[in-house]
């Protein structure tokens, strides 16, 4: 009996332990079969627990590093974390889920990982008495970031694209790719740089036009399982064709044109080829001289372009030493441009600069065209913004707007679905005005909002257009009354009658017009006309309505003023029609009604008028009005009005000339012009000048003509 219970204790002991020998003993550490990814800076687990689950509760658990000898990741031991030996690096980073505990989960928490936190984590428990006692966990970091496009410059027809990522962990992948997706031929494989811990990235890519000029950059990890991506749409105007692409055009027109027309093609061609050249060279010159203080400041190659000019014969011997012992770059620019503006041929050497120059520094010359671009977009901007309510009230076609801007990814998905459920048409406008409000590029999506409502409703902007212009000949009006005020006080004798008619109009108050009739002089009169001028509310529109009654009264005094400047206007004209007189002979259908506006004018004789409305066919009549242009007492003036008229009733024909017209012939005009644009420029101030003043001129070749110079 006595032996009874101690054995039994005994053989209860032995069965204790074994049961506990048995269920711990069958538990072993567990690890993920895959590493643990992460980016510098996340928050991660390290997975490891025990299979079957016991709990860890009362357990030793140790996380460390092999590269660790002494110190500790985390240590786990007498139910609570100690911080004995733990290695800096990791101090406060650690912890493990006590709860869990129990189900054996003694995964480790780390944040804030960084890249050196990398590699393989051990994770041990030395009491456990089964054979596994340990796992490993290998952990990843990376590190990404976005790629940056640029435009490096242009080779061949094409742009060349540069992409940039720096900071990615490990070694990336970077590709091209278009907008369907397909990857592009890059220009050579892509430069890796180490920069520390982190690799740097760079590719270029020569991309050609596509629909879309959409072209993507892809940077990826794949151990990480990483990917970033930069989109650049690059405008039509950067490539390269687009600048000979017009002239190129301008003669394949100009030669279709006079293929049509007998003889002289060869003639022709090779004159035009000479008229190209030179227009050639007149737009780099002015480039060059547009954007002189730029690139004083901004063009590093100075000596190099020197030298380059001086082999050519282009700048003196002496000019070049003294560019290439010139301290500063801008120094050296400096003297460059003195000898360009002193070289005999100034035209020829700058645009031999301008070459060089887009050869050296691509991209310096793309970002000085990229800031003209810009002006465009915001004189369109500014239209848009200044004919609002307008444009809400008369544009049918909003849906269709929106969509478009939709596509080129302009305006939102939810915008672009409110516009097409909204009502009226007036709703969708103010939507749509809503959403070029809060785009974030304001100017651009109006810009290309312009553009869409040109090509959809392009009535509705002409009438806008020629509003503006009639605005923008009231402030002419205005201007010239401004500019010729002393003249017009010594010399208008009708004072009186011109504030009595303004009176009328209600333009000048009771009071003044009785002032002006009892002035003493006429000089008196003018006096207190000028100060109702300034006086009145609209000065513009008081004024260019002086300026027309002026015109009407004293008709002399306003065109002694603007004598020079029509002179060289009707000269233009005339010389057109002298120049397209046997095309017009051959095209002109409307001779007849030609003729009889002409006729109305007091231009040709009754009796000239009848013939050609008696004459057979449109030939004919065209050769007879032209007998009758040649007889005129004064032939400019006839043939200018003759080339009005033309360009009110045909102006198709008028434009197909025009773009065959003897650019040639501008030249002198085109000189004049500038100045006077420069002039009109300097006087008034305003950046927009310019481009007024291209909207006021009437002819249209001029127009294209000085827009792609501009351009
Ligand atoms: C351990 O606990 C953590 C935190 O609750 C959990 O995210 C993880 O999935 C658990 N591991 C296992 C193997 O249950
Ligand atoms: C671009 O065009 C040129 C010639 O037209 C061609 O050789 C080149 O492969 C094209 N590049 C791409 C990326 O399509």
């Amino acid at each position: 009996m006595k032996t009874f219970p101690t054995s039994a204790v005994w053989c209860l002991g032995i069965l204790f332990i074994s049961v506990s020998l048995i269920t711990t003993g069958s538990s072993e550490v567990v690890g993920p079969a895959d590493p643990v990814v992460a980016l510098a800076g996340d928050d991660i687990i390290l997975p490891c627990s025990l299979k079957p689950s016991v709990s860890a509760e009362e357990m030793v658990v140790e996380w460390t590093r092999s590269n660790l000898r002494k110190e500790n990741v985390h240590l786990y031991r007498q139910g609570r974390d100690s911080n004995e030996d733990q290695s800096p690096s990791y101090s406060g980073r650690t912890s493990m889920f006590h709860e869990e505990l129990k189900n054996g989960n003694v995964s480790l928490k780390l944040t804030r990982v960084t890249l050196s936190d990398a590699g393989r984590y051990r994770c041990f428990i030395p009491t456990l008495t089964s054979q596994v006692k340990e796992t490993t966990v290998q952990l990843l970091v990376g590190a990404v970031s976005q790629p940056v496009i640029s435009i490096d410059g242009t080779k061949g027809w094409g742009v060349v694209l540069k992409c940039e990522s720096g900071g990615w962990f490990p070694e990336p992948e970077m590709e091209w790719l278009d907008s369907s997706g397909t990857i592009l031929p890059a220009d050579g494989p892509p430069e890796i740089h180490r920069e520390e811990d982190l690799y740097a990235v760079r590719r270029h890519v020569t991309v050609n036009q596509t629909d879309t000029n959409r072209f993507t950059c892809r940077v990826k990890q794949p151990e990480i399982n990483h990917l970033k991506e930069t989109e650049i749409h690059v405008p039509d105007e950067v490539f390269p064709k687009s600048q000979v692409g017009f002239i190129v055009g301008l003669i394949a027109a100009a030669v279709v044109v006079l293929t049509a027309s007998a003889g002289g093609v060869y003639w022709w061609r090779k004159h035009k080829e000479k008229q190209r050249q030179r227009l050639e060279e007149l737009c780099d010159a002015w480039f060059v001289d547009r954007h002189k203080d730029d690139l004083i400041q901004r063009v590093s190659e100075g000596k190099s372009i020197a030298s380059e000019l001086h082999k050519k014969d282009l700048i003196p011997d002496e000019m070049n030493s003294q560019i290439s012992a010139a301290g500063t770059r801008q120094d050296q620019m400096r003297l460059l441009f003195k000898a360009l503006e002193e070289a005999e041929n100034t035209t020829r050497v700058k645009s031999a600069f301008y070459r060089i120059l887009l050869r050296l520094e691509p991209y310096l010359v793309y970002h000085l065209e990229e800031q003209r671009q810009r002006l465009e977009e915001l004189r369109d901007a500014q239209f848009v913004t200044r004919h609002k309510d307008h444009l809400i009230q008369k544009v049918s076609k909003g849906e269709s707007i929106a969509s478009e801007l939709h596509q080129k990814d302009l305006i939102p998905d939810e915008m672009n679905s409110r516009i097409s459920a909204a009502r009226t048409s007036q709703d969708q406008m103010r939507l749509l005005f809503k959403a070029l409000e809060e785009a974030e590029d304001t100017t651009r999506v109006k810009s290309a909002f312009y553009r869409i409502l040109l090509d959809l409703e392009p009535d509705l902007v002409k009438d806008l257009k020629k509003k503006q212009r009639q605005r923008l000949e009231e402030r002419r009006d205005a201007w010239f009354v401004d500019r010729h005020k002393d003249h017009l006080i010594q010399k208008v004798s009708k004072g009186k009658s011109i504030a009595s008619e303004l009176h009328q109009k209600d333009l000048i108050p009771d009071e003044m017009n009785s002032q002006i009739s009892v002035a003493a002089t006429s000089q008196d009169q003018m006096r207190l006309l000028f100060k109702a001028l300034e006086e009145a509310e609209n000065t513009t529109r008081v004024k260019s309505a002086f300026y027309r009654i002026l015109l009407d009264l004293e008709p002399d005094i306003v065109k002694d003023l603007e004598k020079q400047r029509q002179r060289l206007e009707e000269l233009r004209e005339a010389l057109f029609v002298d120049r397209h007189k046997d095309d017009l002979i051959q095209k002109v259908s409307k001779g007849k009604s030609i003729a009889s506006e002409l006729h109305q004018k007091d231009l040709i004789p009754d009796e000239m008028n009848s013939q050609i409305s008696a004459a057979g066919t449109s030939q004919d009549q065209m050769r007879l009005l032209f007998l009758a242009l040649e007889e005129a007492e004064n032939t400019t003036r006839v043939k200018s009005a003759f080339y009005r008229i033309l360009l009110d009733l045909e102006p198709d024909i008028v434009k197909d000339l025009d773009i065959c017209d003897d650019l040639f012939g501008l030249f002198n005009l085109f000189e004049n012009l500038k100045k006077e644009i420069d002039d009109v420029t300097r006087e008034r101030g305003e950046l927009n000048n310019c481009m007024d003043f291209i909207d006021l001129s009437e002819n249209t070749c001029l127009k294209k003509y000085i827009h792609y110079i501009l351009h």
